[in-house]
């Protein structure tokens, strides 16, 4: 399928069928996002947005068509064995442990404990918050600093590839820019692919390199974030 000397994509979807038992929500999806591009996947509520990153994670079944990650069919593998090919998902609910400590949440995303003096550094810096807060229990964060929470431990280890549902809704500006600063950074200092789902069209354009809107579960616009029209051409779907 790929040709010779072309640059393989770091996810590519083909043709996918997919939705839950009783209703068909994904019909024909195809997109392919390149290695270290930052892509937006924007449409209005109900669109299938979510459904589309569950069925890439392999959290939910594709009826049809075919997922790849970074070379590899993962259509019929479990999220586990796609989490350890260096992906990271972000999902839209807060799925944090309330009970635990903001460091106990971190730690959990590693399996190699001995790095996790370093990452937090990392994480330090990203959010400082975060770090004034670790014995916090993070049930009692602002709803934004669960946000920086659900990110850093997304990027804590070191992904190839990060796929992040709505993670700018409800957020102050401030924390907004943030997070399009640490992304952004993470993209050029390490190559990172970013997949967003978006429903705030500044902030996805502000990001994103390319785009896609997903109508009814299906791709009705692609384009370039830069080119002339983009915003008109987002928008118009995501009206009434
Ligand atoms: N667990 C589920 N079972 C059945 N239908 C669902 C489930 N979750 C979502 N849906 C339906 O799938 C469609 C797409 O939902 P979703 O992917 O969450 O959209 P979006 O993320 O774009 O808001 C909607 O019609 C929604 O009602
Ligand atoms: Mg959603």
């Amino acid at each position: 399928m790929i040709a010779k000397g072309v640059e393989q994509p770091a996810l590519a979807v083909e043709r996918l069928d997919g939705g839950y038992a009783d209703s068909a929500v994904l019909h024909g999806v195809t997109l392919d996002v390149r290695p270290a591009e930052i892509f937006a996947i924007l449409g209005k509520n109900g669109m299938g947005k979510t459904t589309l990153l569950k069925t890439m994670m392999g959290l939910l079944r594709a009826r049809s068509g075919r997922v790849e990650v970074l070379g590899a069919d993962v259509s019929r593998w479990a999220p586990y064995r796609i989490t350890r090919l260096g992906v990271s998902y972000v999902p839209q609910e807060k799925s944090i442990f309330q009970d635990l400590s903001v460091e106990e949440n971190l730690r959990l995303a590693l399996r190699e404990l001995s790095e996790f003096t370093d990452r937090l550094e990392a994480v330090a810096q990203w959010f400082p918050i975060l770090k004034s807060r670790h014995r916090q229990r993070a049930g009692t964060l602002s709803g934004g600093e669960q946000k920086m929470l659900l990110i850093g431990r997304a990027l804590l280890t070191r992904p190839r590839l990060v796929l992040v549902d709505e993670i700018s809704e409800g957020l102050q500006p401030a924390v907004i820019t943030r997070l399009r600063e640490v992304l952004t950074e993470e993209r050029r200092a390490r190559g990172l692919t970013i997949v967003l789902v978006e429903q705030n069209v500044d902030f996805a354009l502000a990001l994103a390199d390319r785009y896609a809107v997903l109508k009814v579960g299906t791709v009705v616009e692609t384009g370039r974030t830069a080119d002339a029209g983009a915003r008109e051409r987002i928008e118009r779907h995501l009206v009434l």
